[in-house]
């Protein structure tokens, strides 16, 4: 009787299925089944898809059909087990080898620990050392421009200008230019080395690193329900970012993170495709029902939150986990523990050198 080999190999999932029916035509099966095992595998995933949205939809199953011709197939048939057995071995040491995990690296603020947070320096060191991601904060000026900063005021710490300590959202850019946010060192981070004259970058001209690689954005809307004299309504906030990200074309590169679910919420309704980030540093809560209130596919929690418990669930309800901010060997080995899906560090440099190093990169 003819018979038809039929390998299915779930790319994602590292499952290998196997059915034998009837049908025929020819052999040579076995050179022919390990090179195409051997095309298939032998080329790491390119980065676009090892990103989150790829995972999300991973590759559809491949089928490696096999098929004996049918003189053969019936005495061929106990030969050809004995070297499926090989053959699905190999295939799933090779998936083995393609499905390790990858742990993505966000900078933090750019590169914190390394130079001035938020600032085109602190970005290009963070591309520079390989990244996966730019994270980033931003706030908008009081003439409507979004610029990039963790405090919603001139932060007296890291910024010297003239009138420390205003907000943002009551002056204008180029009143905001006037400030120096590269000469103070942040004596939180001694390796930071600081950069004089750097100012406050806008978001339009961090968006214009995109050039430099393929590397994505995590950009986070500092919006604050008790302050809403800092910021532009949620809804305007929200449609504000969308025509920048749009402007660079860069809806497939970005994910939007907050504490502020409203501006989440705002965006989801503008745009649906645009990866949401639901930011949380509160209790103890289910990481599934906070995504599910931010209507976000990524939870971000303060790592200490990170339980592998909590990140099984979120992966099971196919939410990714994020953790921010972790700054040592030790969390980082706990986080990677718990099976988190990425990493957001103030020293990226240090992170990926401990990742390559675990194999994990
Ligand atoms: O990406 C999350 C993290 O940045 C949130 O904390 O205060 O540094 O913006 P914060
Ligand atoms: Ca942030």
């Amino acid at each position: 009787m003819p018979v038809e080999i039929t390998a299915a190999i779930d790319v994602s999932a590292a499952a290998i299925v196997v059915s034998a029916k009837s049908r025929c035509r020819r052999l040579k099966w076995k050179r022919l089944f390990r090179q195409r095992l051997w095309q298939r595998f032998r080329k790491p995933l390119p980065l676009w898809k090892r990103s989150p949205r790829f995972r999300k939809n991973p590759l559809p199953k491949t089928i490696h059909t096999i098929l004996i011709p049918e003189k053969e197939s019936s005495d061929r048939l106990v030969h050809m087990r004995k070297h499926l057995g090989t053959c699905l071995l190999l295939a799933a040491g090779l998936q083995m080898l393609s499905a390790a995990p990858r742990i993505l690296v966000h900078g933090h603020r750019g590169a914190r620990a390394m130079r001035p947070e938020n600032t085109i320096p602190a970005f290009n060191y963070a591309i520079d050392v390989g990244v996966d991601f730019l994270e980033m904060d931003v706030a908008v000026t009081k003439d409507n421009v979004l610029v990039v900063s963790h405090d919603p005021h001139m932060n007296p710490e890291i910024c010297t200008g003239p009138h420390p300590g205003i907000a943002i959202h009551e002056i204008t850019l180029r009143e905001l230019r006037e400030y120096d946010c590269g000469t103070l060192k942040n004596p939180r981070f001694p390796k930071q080395q600081p950069v004089p004259g750097t100012r406050v970058p806008t978001l339009d001209e961090v968006l214009n690193l995109s050039r430099r690689g393929t590397f994505q954005f995590n950009i986070e809307t500092k919006s604050y329900p008790d302050h809403p004299e800092l910021t532009p309504p949620p809804d305007v906030f929200a449609k504000m970012m969308l025509d920048e990200i749009r402007k660079h074309k860069l809806e497939s590169r970005v994910i939007v993170q907050s504490f502020d679910f409203r501006t989440l919420r705002a965006m989801k309704r503008l745009a649906p495709d645009i990866r949401l980030v639901a930011l949380w540093e509160g209790d103890t809560r289910p990481f599934v029902e906070i995504a599910r209130e931010g209507e976000a596919g990524i939870i971000s929690p303060y790592y200490p939150l990170v339980t592998p418990e909590q990140v099984q669930a979120s992966h099971a309800a196919k939410l990714e986990v994020v953790p921010w901010t972790a700054n040592t060997p030790q969390d980082w080995q706990k986080l990677i523990d718990a099976g988190v899906d990425a990493i957001i560090s103030d020293d990226p440099e240090a992170l990926i050198a401990f990742l390559k190093k675990k194999g994990l990169r």
